[in-house]
């Protein structure tokens, strides 16, 4: 989705509830309309981490309590799989597409190809980079630039009366909508602090391998580092591996935030090897699934759902941890 195409709707968002406010509204031209039942093909990202896990679950499970017939394919991390699998979905003439763009460019020859078959596509969890906001009928999912100033935003009064602060970034898989967008709000709030240098910048393909990995390296070539600032769980958990590696205590030694908070990121939180993680929901799975039903009905919904988010301290960790269902 275009940058400035959010802006300028940014009036329109809801914050979680679906009432009708705006966006397309043809019915749906799918194969199944003869039946009752909806069949949804939901392209997934791939499985490269405990969010996206979650996630997963909580589509496959809505889907069955919603009476949803769900055709679900994992793109591994390739955007050129889901496009493949979008194609499928519209030969086998399903009545809404729903899919998680691996990377944010690429898209509209494909969109429009669902849109000619008069096909329902619904963006969730990430967004695609257009200027034709006709191709899908809405975008479900966080703000990841939100998710980024308030990891900035942590870091800034931590870093109060500190000479230099250094700090390596792991970026999400190149390309997608959270490693941007989660690099533009970090980045946009410490310039307040100059203080805070980032002296390290790479990939780490949301995983935990490759964010340990990437991790081995950047302690390896910078002899002083202070926070590790990671796009996701699982690779601030594999930089924490690195790190207690190489003889230092993650958390202490040198401090860790991140951004998700699945359980096993909330138990590092919680022992004290995390020091501050945003929390980005993945239970999207009951809004996508009445999302569906609205646009096969060709009522209106709106064209941004975005998802509510707080964030973790420490001690709020030990507090929540029981409670966290993912
Ligand atoms: O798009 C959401 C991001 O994708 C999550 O933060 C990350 O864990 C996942 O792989």
């Amino acid at each position: 989705m275009s940058k400035k195409f959010l802006t300028a709707v940014a009036g329109m968002v809801l914050a979680v509830g679906l009432t009708a406010c705006g966006g397309n509204s043809s019915a749906s031209g799918g194969g199944n309309s003869g039946s009752d039942k909806i069949t949804v093909g939901f392209a997934q990202v791939g499985a490269e981490s405990g969010w996206r896990t979650a996630n997963t679950k909580s589509v496959q499970e809505s889907a069955k309590e919603a009476g949803i017939d769900l055709k679900f394919s994992d793109a591994q991390q390739k955007q050129e799989n889901q496009i493949k699998a979008i194609r499928s979905y519209i030969q086998q003439k399903v009545d809404v597409i729903a899919f998680s763009p691996v990377v944010e460019t690429g898209w509209d020859a494909v969109l429009l190809e669902a849109k000619r078959a008069n096909i329902p596509v619904i963006l969730t969890d990430r967004a695609v980079d257009s200027q034709d906001t006709s191709l899908y009928k809405t975008f479900l999912g966080s703000d990841f630039i939100e998710e980024g100033k308030k990891a900035g935003e942590w870091l800034v009064k931590d870093s109060e009366g500190k000479s230099q602060v250094n700090v390596v970034e792991l970026q999400g898989t190149t390309g997608a909508a959270p490693a941007i967008d989660r690099q533009k709000g970090f980045a946009d709030v410490i310039k307040s602090a100059p203080q805070i240098k980032v002296i390290a910048s790479q990939t780490g393909d949301f995983t935990r391998s490759g964010g340990k990995q990437v991790m081995e390296a950047f302690l390896k070539s910078n002899p002083k580092i202070d926070v590790v600032y990671a796009h996701n769980d699982d690779m601030g958990l594999g930089a924490i591996e690195a790190i207690e590696a190489a003889g230092k205590k993650p958390g202490v030694d040198i401090k860790i935030i991140t951004v998700d908070a699945v359980h096993d990121g909330m138990q590092a939180l919680a022992d004290g090897k995390i020091n501050y993680i945003v929390e980005c929901n993945p239970l999207l799975g009951p809004q996508l699934m009445d999302l569906a039903k609205k646009v096969v009905k060709g009522e209106q919904v709106p064209q941004r759902v975005v998802t509510e988010e707080t964030t973790f301290t420490q001690e709020q960790a030990k507090t929540e941890l029981p409670n966290r269902k993912y």
